[in-house]
């Protein structure tokens, strides 16, 4: 099946300048006019709703900033979304706690991570960026930072993620699970009409995880890398996986090598099947987007998808896999 993917892409895409796995059908239905300031809206998994917020800023002449932090808020505020923010699954001790970062056109960066009682992780993380020295702020330092910033202390535990805990508790074993209910972290890259580039990363972190473990979605270079001279990458799936190869980082330095994003996404899911011989006991995946548009997605397991918006349109592509 890969590589009848493959195939196809290479076939279709090959006159596009265009590498998206199978998702050639997809890129023809959503046509990419070559231009760097084609205002496009990618993002892990099928969060159609995330995409269209991010793609009514764009539709402004917002700025690409604005449109990822605007987006994945969504996300973070939906209690049916059981891996991001209000609603995502507890730790082992019943405790939601949440990471995030953000990165602009210039480089700018911030990020949030071990926070509790915070619905917006992400814009404590913008704010991280905009208002502060630093780039990351952890724990009870970041919760202070945000409630200083006016942000609201709120139970993020709703009561069907508190029963998924309980039933956990049951056998307490931490297994990470593959491509859970299709929408665990949202992370979310934008072209702007004027070309420059931003992206987003947020989670509730895996489920059951040890209380203080933190993942690779607030770690700049890992769970999300933006260089506006080239491209941005996002990662998904086992964060411990992503961090040990610098996923986000290594996606956009392949790229600056000469990689299509698509190439970039399977070289760098190759580096972590060949150095983590346990691969196939987790999902990690890559969704990349060069400073041109074109588009790249690649993931351990089948069943990986993204969400991507262009002209006006909103479509769920699914993405090639290794196995
Ligand atoms: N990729 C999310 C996490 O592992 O925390």
């Amino acid at each position: 099946m890969a590589n009848r993917r493959k195939f196809i892409a290479q076939a279709i895409l090959g006159g596009l300048g265009v590498s998206i796995g199978r998702q050639a059908k997809a890129a023809v239905q959503l046509p990419f006019s070559g231009k760097a300031s084609e205002p496009t809206v990618i993002s892990t998994w099928n969060n159609i709703k995330s995409n269209k917020k991010a793609w009514k800023v764009l539709k402004k002449g917002g700025r690409a900033l604005d449109a990822v932090e605007r987006g994945v808020q969504v996300a973070e505020g939906d209690p049916d979304d059981m891996s991001v923010g209000y609603g995502g699954r507890p730790d082992r001790d019943g405790k939601v706690t949440l990471d995030a970062c953000i990165m602009d056109e210039v480089g700018n960066c911030g990020s949030v991570c071990f926070l509790q009682d915070i619905k917006h992780p992400i814009s404590v993380a913008r704010l991280v960026m905009e208002k502060t020295p630093h780039v990351m702020l952890a724990g009870e330092g970041a919760l202070q930072f945000a409630l200083e910033n006016g942000f609201q202390r709120e139970n993020l535990l709703t009561e069907k993620a508190a029963k998924s805990w309980e039933e956990w508790k049951k056998e307490s074993q931490y297994q990470p699970v593959i491509n859970i209910e299709n929408h665990d972290t949202i992370g979310m890259i934008a072209i702007g009409e004027d070309g420059n580039l931003s992206g987003a990363c947020t989670t509730s972190g895996a489920a059951f995880k040890v209380h203080g473990r933190v993942g690779d979605s607030p770690i700049v270079g890992a769970g999300l890398f933006v260089d506006n001279e080239v491209g941005g990458a996002v990662a998904t799936g086992l964060g411990e996986a992503v961090i040990k190869t610098a996923g986000s980082f290594l996606v956009v330095e392949l790229m600056r090598q000469g990689r299509s994003p698509q190439e970039a996404c399977e070289e760098a899911i190759r580096r972590i099947t060949s150095k983590q011989k346990n691969y196939k006991e987790f999902q990690v995946a890559f969704l990349a987007m060069n400073r041109e548009g074109a588009i790249g997605a690649h993931a351990i397991h089948e069943g990986f998808m993204y969400a991507l918006s262009r002209g006006g349109e909103h479509q769920v592509m699914d993405a090639s896999s290794f196995l």
